[in-house]
C-alpha cells in the first residue's frame, strides 16, 4: 500500500466480537527506532489490536501493515522480523529455560539456536536457564518471554504488559532494557501497558485508547503536561470555583466535596493562592497532583464527577 517506512501502521482498525466492538477504528503509526506506548486501562482493547498485529486475530475492518507488510496479505513475511510477547508467555513447566527456547528456535528454523546463550543474558536469565521454568517465579518466566521475542534478533518488538509480574526492581531494569534497545539496537518496540509512570520512562509517543477509542496519541511529555493539576481543601468551594475561573490559564475545575481541583500547572499553585486570598479565601490543604494515567484519562474524557467548565 504505502512504500514509506513506518513500523506498524494502521488504517481504521477494527475488531467486533458480536456486538462488542473491542477495537473501533483504530489509527496510529509507529516509526522505526522510537518506543511507542499503548496505554489503556483493562478491556480497552490493547490485547486485541496485538493480536491483529501478529495475525492471531483477523480484523472485522480496516487494515494494517507491519513493516510495510499488510496483515491480511502477507504477514508471515513481516513476522520473521518481528519478536513479540502476548498476554503471559506459556511454556513447558518440565523443562528448563533453555530447552523451551530451542524448541522455539527449532520451530523458527534453527538459526537463531545459537543465540540463546546471549538473549538469556541479557534478561537476566543466565544463571537460571537450566532451571525448569516450573520452577521460575511469575517475573522469570517474564523475561524467558522477552528473551524469546528476542531470539530472532527482531528489528520490531510487539511485547503486551512486558513488566506485568514484575517487582518494582525487575520493572525498572525492564524498562532500561527497552530502552537500550531501541537507543543502542536501533530496535523499534511497541509495547502496551496500562501503567502511565512505565509509559512516561519509556516511552517517545504514546497512544492511549479506552473502549476500542483512540482518545489521544502524542509525545509524552506533552499529554503528562496536560493531566497537572493542582488540588485543594477549601470552605467556600464554589466562591472558589468562580474566582479561578476568570484565570485564563485554568483550564478547568471540579470539585468533590471541599476538594477542589483545578486543572493548571502545580508551578502556579502561589498564582492560585494570590486569587484566592485576594478574595479572603484560604485552603485548608494545597497538593500537587502528580499526573497518572488517571488523571490524564479523566482530563481527556472528562468523566470526573461534577466537572464545571472554566
Ligand atoms: N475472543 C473474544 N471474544 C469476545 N470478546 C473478547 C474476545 N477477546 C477480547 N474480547 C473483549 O474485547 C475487549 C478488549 O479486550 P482486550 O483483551 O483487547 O483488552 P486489553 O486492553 O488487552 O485489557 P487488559 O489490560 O485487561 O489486558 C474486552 O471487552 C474483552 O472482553
Ligand atoms: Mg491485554
Amino acid at each position: 500500500m504505502n512504500n514509506d517506512s513506518a513500523a506498524i501502521r494502521t488504517y481504521d482498525l477494527t475488531k467486533r466480537f458480536k456486538k462488542l466492538t473491542a477495537v473501533d477504528q483504530v489509527n496510529f503509526e509507529v516509526k522505526p527506532g522510537e518506543v511507542f506506548g499503548f496505554l489503556g486501562p483493562n478491556g480497552a482493547g490493547k490485547t486485541t489490536t496485538i493480536a491483529m498485529l501478529l495475525g492471531l486475530v483477523r480484523p472485522t475492518a480496516g487494515s494494517a501493515e507491519v513493516l510495510g507488510h499488510d496483515i491480511r496479505r502477507d504477514l508471515s513475511v513481516a513476522l520473521r522480523r518481528v519478536g513479540a510477547i502476548v498476554e503471559t508467555p506459556a511454556f513447558y513447566p518440565y523443562m528448563s529455560g533453555m530447552d523451551n527456547l530451542r524448541i522455539l528456535a527449532r520451530i523458527d528454523g534453527g538459526d537463531t539456536e545459537e543465540h540463546i546463550p546471549s538473549v538469556l543474558e541479557q534478561v537476566g536469565l543466565k544463571g537460571r536457564g537450566k532451571d525448569k521454568v516450573g520452577t521460575y517465579s511469575r517475573g522469570m518466566r517474564q523475561r524467558l518471554g522477552l528473551a524469546a521475542a528476542l531470539l530472532g534478533d527482531p528489528e520490531l518488538l510487539i511485547l503486551d504488559e512486558p513488566t506485568n509480574g514484575l517487582d518494582p526492581a525487575g520493572m525498572r531494569e525492564m524498562r532500561v532494557f527497552i530502552r537500550r534497545l531501541a537507543d543502542e539496537e536501533g530496535k523499534t518496540v511497541f509495547l502496551s501497558s496500562h501503567l502511565l509512570h512505565e509509559i512516561e520512562q519509556v516511552c517517545d509517543r504514546v497512544l492511549i485508547l479506552n473502549k476500542g477509542q483512540v482518545i489521544a496519541q502524542g509525545e509524552v511529555n506533552e499529554l503528562l503536561s496536560q493531566a497537572q493539576a493542582v488540588e485543594l481543601r477549601i470552605e467556600a468551594v464554589e466562591k472558589a470555583i468562580e474566582v479561578l475561573s476568570r484565570l485564563d490559564w485554568v483550564r478547568g475545575t471540579s470539585h468533590e466535596g471541599d476538594w477542589l481541583h483545578i486543572q493548571s500547572s502545580p508551578e502556579r499553585a502561589p498564582e492560585l493562592l494570590a486569587a484566592l486570598a485576594a478574595h479572603s479565601l484560604f485552603p485548608f490543604e494545597v497538593r500537587p497532583v502528580v499526573s497518572t494515567l488517571e488523571s490524564v484519562f479523566l482530563d481527556l474524557t472528562d468523566e470526573s464527577p461534577e466537572a464545571t467548565d472554566a
